[in-house]
C-alpha cells in the first residue's frame, strides 16, 4: 500500500471504530495499572465474563500497592475460576517488583513493562500504547486475522516470523494515528466484523482494500497449523470426611494450578483407582463416584472424579495437607473444576449422616 492508501485505510478504520467501539469498563482508561490487569483478564476469557472479574479485583486491588501489600491467597482467592492461575501468581509477583524497583510507580517504557513477570509482547504494545501513548502494535489473535486477509498473508500465523509480518504492517498503519485508539479499533474490528466465521464482508468499510475478500479467500485465511495434540488425563479427588472436616492440600509442582487447593488427588486410569487407594485410605473406598466433570483446557482434557469417603479415623496428614471444616472450605482458592463439586454437592453432604455414592 502507498502512504496514501495506508493513511486512508485507518482513517476508514477509525471512523468504523467511531461508532461500533464495545462498551467495556476499561475503554478510555490512562491508569496502566488498570490496563494491566484488564490485559491480563481478557487473555483467558470472553469479555461479558471478564467484566465481572475485572470490577472485583480493582474493587479489592485498586493500585499496584494494595496487590502487593496482599497476600497470594487473596489474590488466587479473587482469580477463582478464570483458571491460568499462573497469570494471578505473576500478577502478584509483578506488583511487588514495582514498588521494590519503580517505588510503586507504573514503568513508563515499553522495554521495562516488557520485563514484568507474565508480560508478553502482545500485553506490553497494549499497556505501553494504551497507557502511554506509544507507537506499538498489540497483535492478538483478531489482529493477525484481519491483517492476513487484507494484506493475503498465508504464512502460518503460530510462526514467529509471520507474526513480525503482521506487526511491520500494524506499525505503518499506526504511523500518524494515535496508538492506544489504533489497536483497540483494529481488535473490536477483527471481534465484531471480521469474524472467524461468516466475517460481514458485504457490508464491510474495507471491502475494497480486503486482498481475501477481493479474491474470495476469506475462508482461507489466516492459516494456522494445529500440530498440538490434546491429551486427556483422569483426576480422582478424594474427599474424606469425618465430623464435619475434611482434608485438603495445597499444590506446590510448578504447574497451573501452583498455590491453589484440592482434595488429595490420584491421577491414573480409572479402573486402577482401587489398587492405587488400597495403601493410603483406611477407611473402605465408596463403589461409586458421587460426581465427575470434565474440564477443557487449552492442550488437555481433564476427566475429573470425586468419591466422598466417609471414615471414623482421618489418615495421618501428609506434607502440605490441612484439615479444614466443611463449611470453612470456600475460603480457600480451588480450581473451578472443585469448586463446583463443592458448591453443588458437598454442600449437601454436610447435613447428612451417611452420605450415598451415585
Ligand atoms: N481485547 C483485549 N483487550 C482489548 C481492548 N482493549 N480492546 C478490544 N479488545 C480487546
Amino acid at each position: 500500500m502507498s502512504n496514501m492508501a495506508l493513511v486512508s485505510f485507518t482513517s476508514t478504520l477509525l471512523h468504523w471504530y467511531d461508532e461500533h467501539r464495545r462498551i467495556m469498563p476499561w475503554r478510555g482508561e490512562k491508569d496502566p495499572y488498570k490496563i494491566w490487569i484488564s490485559e491480563i483478564i481478557l487473555q483467558q476469557t470472553r469479555v461479558a465474563q471478564g467484566w465481572d472479574y475485572y470490577t472485583r479485583f480493582i474493587e479489592r486491588f485498586p493500585t499496584i500497592q494494595r496487590l502487593a501489600d496482599a497476600s497470594l491467597d487473596e489474590v488466587l482467592l479473587v482469580w477463582q475460576g478464570l483458571g491460568y492461575y499462573s497469570r494471578a501468581r505473576h500478577l502478584h509477583e509483578a506488583a511487588l517488583y514495582i514498588m521494590q524497583h519503580y517505588g510503586g510507580v507504573f514503568p513508563a517504557s515499553y522495554v521495562d513493562i516488557r520485563s514484568l513477570k507474565g508480560v508478553g509482547d502482545y500485553t506490553a504494545a497494549a499497556i505501553a500504547s494504551m497507557g502511554f501513548g506509544l507507537p506499538y502494535p498489540a497483535v492478538d489473535g483478531n489482529v493477525c486475522r484481519v491483517i492476513c486477509r487484507v494484506f493475503g498473508i498465508a504464512d502460518d500465523i503460530q510462526q514467529n516470523s509471520t507474526r513480525k509480518i503482521i506487526t511491520q504492517h500494524c506499525t505503518k498503519l499506526m504511523q500518524g494515528f494515535e496508538p492506544g485508539e489504533f489497536n483497540q479499533a483494529l481488535m473490536d474490528f477483527g471481534s465484531l466484523q471480521c469474524t472467524p466465521k461468516n466475517p460481514n464482508c458485504e457490508n464491510c468499510p474495507l471491502a475494497t482494500r480486503c486482498h481475501a475478500c477481493q479474491y474470495q479467500m476469506t475462508n482461507h485465511l489466516p492459516v494456522k497449523s494445529n500440530h498440538i495434540k490434546i491429551k486427556t488425563r483422569e483426576f480422582h479427588y478424594l474427599c474424606q470426611v469425618n465430623n464435619g472436616q475434611t482434608i485438603i492440600r495445597q499444590r506446590v509442582d510448578n504447574d497451573i494450578w501452583k498455590g491453589l487447593y484440592e482434595f488429595p488427588m490420584i491421577e491414573c486410569e480409572y479402573h486402577r483407582v482401587r489398587e492405587k487407594t488400597r495403601d493410603i485410605l483406611p477407611s473402605e473406598f465408596p463403589d461409586k463416584t458421587i460426581w465427575q466433570t470434565k474440564h477443557q483446557l487449552t492442550h488437555q482434557t481433564i476427566l475429573a472424579f470425586f468419591y466422598l469417603v466417609k471414615t471414623d479415623k482421618m489418615p495421618d496428614l501428609q506434607p502440605h495437607e490441612i484439615l479444614v471444616d466443611l463449611s470453612k472450605l470456600t475460603s480457600y482458592p480451588f480450581p473451578k473444576i472443585m469448586t463446583d463439586f463443592i458448591e453443588t454437592v458437598l454442600k449437601n453432604v454436610k447435613s447428612q449422616s451417611k452420605a450415598k455414592a451415585k
